[in-house]
């Protein structure tokens, strides 16, 4: 059977003043039609270079990624992507901004029809209520499920994710993170999704990807994960497999710490301040690609100044929707 997402040779490398650095080198994955595979790895490593260039917002220096068939040379709407940060358009409501997808993939439907598709989204990821808010009057919690909303709207087979529960706290990451595995299960997808947290790794995933440190990190070991679905946290968490699983991924991250080994796992929490959303540059350019939101903008009544940060793109965007 043909993989649903399939890694190969890929290397990745970046010129630079004392010649080029080797990011990825080899890396090679099979992902079935259904699996969800988790990538852990140190900070630093790579994994965010695999997945972006999974996402085709980055380049392969060598070998390259198939999805569904078909070599990846750019972003396309056959795959939906959350970042850490949910890039939402802030001057655009939840609803809004999750119609944006749904504008790509169902044009020829009537906009009631599409507004109740958009509602339907944010309902799946626990926002009905608050359709008509915008980020920057939603938690970070919020505004992640609105990202992910606007991910599977697109009606992707892939879902590609780069730590996208990260920055979130605990009870709403637990919830997020048993959302996505019912919606994941209703709807067979495939998942690609890098993590920091060894915990989710083990209840999300079928496999975990271990990546060794760069330079030129590759596939270390790969784990599969036994537990029969669905899962629930505090069954597995019984099972003396998972503190088996739980010893592996450590034992990896540890021998290949740098220093003392006492690096494991770190993620920097960042507190998420209730001030006005900015959207980035970079962020604009995912959406754009991801949404085509340039073609359906003069649908949108825009309800504040475009707020966006920084370089040349920014400003070019904002002419553009002003
Ligand atoms: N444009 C670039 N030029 C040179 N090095 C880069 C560039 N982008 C990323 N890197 C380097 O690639 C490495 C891997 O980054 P990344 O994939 O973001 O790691 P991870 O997601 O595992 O934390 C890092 O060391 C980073 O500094
Ligand atoms: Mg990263």
């Amino acid at each position: 059977m043909i993989p649903a997402l399939e890694v190969s040779q890929l290397g990745k490398s970046y010129d630079t003043a004392q010649g080029p650095a080797v990011i990825v080198k080899d890396f090679n994955l099979r992902v079935s039609d259904g699996e969800f595979v988790c990538i852990i790895g140190h900070s630093g490593c790579g994994k965010s270079t695999v997945l972006s260039i999974a996402m085709g917002l980055n380049e392969a220096t060598r070998g390259g990624i198939i999805i569904a068939g078909r070599e990846v040379i750019g972003p396309g709407l056959d795959r939906g992507v959350v970042f850490q940060s949910s890039a939402l358009l802030p001057w655009l409501s939840a609803r809004e901004n999750v119609l944006l997808a749904v504008e790509q993939v169902n044009q020829r439907l009537s906009s009631r029809v599409r507004q109740a598709l958009a509602d339907k989204f944010l309902d799946a990821v626990g926002l009905d209520g608050a359709a008509d808010s915008y980020p920057d009057e939603l938690s970070a919690g919020m505004r992640q499920r609105v990202g992910i909303a606007r991910a599977l709207a697109l009606e992707p087979k892939v879902l590609l994710l780069d730590e996208p529960f990260s920055l979130l706290d605990v009870i709403t990451r637990m919830e997020l993170q048993d959302q996505l595995m019912s919606l994941c299960a209703q709807e067979n997808k495939t998942v690609l999704m890098v993590t920091h947290d060894v915990d989710e790794a083990i209840l999300l995933a079928d496999r975990i990807v271990m990546m060794t440190n760069g330079p030129a990190a590759t596939v270390g070991e790969i784990v599969a994960v036994p537990f029969e679905r669905p899962r629930d946290r505090l069954g597995i968490g019984e099972d003396p497999r998972y503190h088996q699983i739980r010893s592996q991924l450590l034992g990896f991250l540890e021998e290949r710490a740098h220093g003392d080994g006492t690096a494991v796992i770190q993620v920097e929490r960042q507190s998420v301040k209730a001030e006005k959303q900015k959207v980035t540059s970079e962020e604009l350019f995912v959406i754009e690609k991801y949404t085509g939101f340039n073609r359906f903008r003069g649908r949108f009544r825009k309800r504040q100044a475009p707020m966006i940060e920084d370089s040349s793109l920014g400003r070019a965007e904002v002419k553009m929707l002003s």
